[in-house]
């Protein structure tokens, strides 16, 4: 049994990796040599690295790729991923070549609005809320002004607040229930901040409201928080073509391939357990773009899932339609995002990503990365529907296999060769480096 420790965020680096791998590993020597393996050696950057969190190791990779030729409202793009999935990088470029020879992506910002609440208790009369509530609305705005006056010379800040009744759900339970428009920023800091402002001027000036009896006066707050759940933040992005061209093989008509695309997305639509995989398709394209442009996926992921299960039963983020010989393929996803603040001005690899996209606003990175999933989805259903998905799946997993092996790059190089035009299996490709090693010591 390991012990517990205490102080540990005060240790220095060295020492905690020496408390971590002799408590924890039969051979500490190499656990250190892996650990110090994925440190850079570039101190001020490691640094960085170090002080993104608390109690750093080392350094976690994930490769970052580049999918070129996305043709979105005529601009060329090249898509940075962060993924360590084989085969997204080159499915999304699969996709998007697809669609640059059919006019490319269309897209559209929706709305841009995000969400915060001040969750709290009261237990009095609701229509001395009510008032309380509308005479105290203009101050709850004016106490926050310090926090939201450089966003609002810039175009944004608090739009609006209202006074939600819960107490059918909880008894006592009101919120606070506020709208923002934070721009190029992403916004959880300030929206915190405004959300904690109004909770100290509502639970102030509720002391000394005269419509108020005593017992009324004591609101208690609960907790101040954003909502990940951004309904209204919302993007399309859309490609469509004529049925005859949407084909590229001999094997299956334009007409067939829509009607076997659409029937995939109509199944995803009304069945949950095809529903997830299908967004989580869409998700291996959206979560690399919005990881390697620094965003935060856990929210992005959250709200995507929330956003799938809005009509009480989770669906499909994705639509597909033909009407008038028309195919129409199109998503609608909400997208918290932003292209200031957080990790976008301080990690390398998350500005450089920035600018290879040409420096977007966070309504041209919401319309990227809606994009990135729709082609990643268009991609998965175009493998499924037609030749399977293992085909593409094994060919770009043939190189973690050989990798396992640890295959030479003239292994590697026969070996991809050898299964160019032959089905990749696990056990296919072992026998495959064992046949080829015994040959070469024979
Ligand atoms: C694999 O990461 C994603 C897919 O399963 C998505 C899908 O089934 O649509 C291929």
């Amino acid at each position: 049994m390991s012990k517990s420790i205490s102080g540990f965020s005060k240790l220095s680096k060295s020492k905690k990796i020496d408390w971590m791998v002799e408590t924890y590993f039969s051979n500490a020597e190499q656990a250190k040599t892996v650990l110090k393996q994925y440190w850079n050696t570039n101190e001020k950057l490691q640094k960085l690295h170090d002080e993104f969190i608390e109690n750093t190791i080392t350094n976690y990779y994930l490769p970052l790729g580049v999918a070129p030729n996305f043709l979105i409202n005529n601009t060329l793009y090249t898509i940075p991923m962060a993924i360590e999935e084989s085969s997204v990088v080159a499915a999304a470029s699969k996709a998007a070549k697809f669609w640059l020879d059919r006019g490319g992506f269309k897209t559209e910002v929706i709305s841009t609005t995000k969400i915060g609440q001040v969750h709290f208790m009261y237990h009095g009369n609701p229509e001395a809320l009510t008032s309380f509530f509308n005479e105290v609305k203009p101050k709850l705005i004016s106490d926050a002004h310090p926090i939201t006056k450089n966003m609002e010379k810039r175009g944004g800040g608090i739009l609006n607040i209202e006074l939600n009744d819960k107490t059918k759900d909880i008894p006592g339970y009101y919120q606070l229930h506020a709208s923002f428009e934070t721009l190029d920023a992403m916004g959880a800091n300030f929206i915190n901040s405004c959300l904690e402002q109004f909770a100290k001027t509502f639970k102030s000036e509720a002391l000394l409201f005269d419509g108020f009896s005593e017992e009324e006066k004591n609101i208690q707050i609960v907790m101040s928080i954003l909502s990940n759940y951004v309904p209204e933040c919302l993007v399309r992005a859309e490609v469509s073509c004529k049925v005859e061209d949407l084909t590229e093989s001999e094997n299956i008509s334009g007409n067939e391939f829509a009607q076997k695309f659409v029937q995939a997305v109509n199944i995803a639509e009304i069945e949950p357990y095809r529903a997830v995989t299908h967004n989580k398709g869409i998700m291996n394209g959206i979560d690399a773009v919005v990881l390697a442009t620094g965003n935060d996926f856990r929210a992005i992921e959250a709200c995507a899932h929330a956003y799938a299960s809005r009509h009480g039963k989770y669906s499909s983020l994705s639509h597909a339609k033909v009407e008038n010989g028309i195919f129409t393929f199109w998503i609608e996803i909400p997208l918290a995002l932003g292209t200031v603040g957080g990790l976008t001005g301080l990690h390398p690899l998350v500005k450089l990503s920035l600018e290879l996209l040409h420096h977007p606003s966070a309504k041209e990175l919401m319309q990227i990365i809606a994009v990135a999933g729709l082609a990643q989805n268009f991609a998965a259903l175009r493998s499924l529907t037609t030749t399977g998905i293992q085909q593409g799946h094994m060919k770009m997993h043939l190189m973690n296999i050989l990798n396992q092996f640890e295959a030479t790059d003239a292994e590697k190089q026969i070996l991809t060769t050898q299964f160019k035009d032959q089905t990749v299996s696990h056990s296919a490709v072992v026998s495959a480096i064992e046949n080829l090693r015994s040959q070469s010591s024979l």
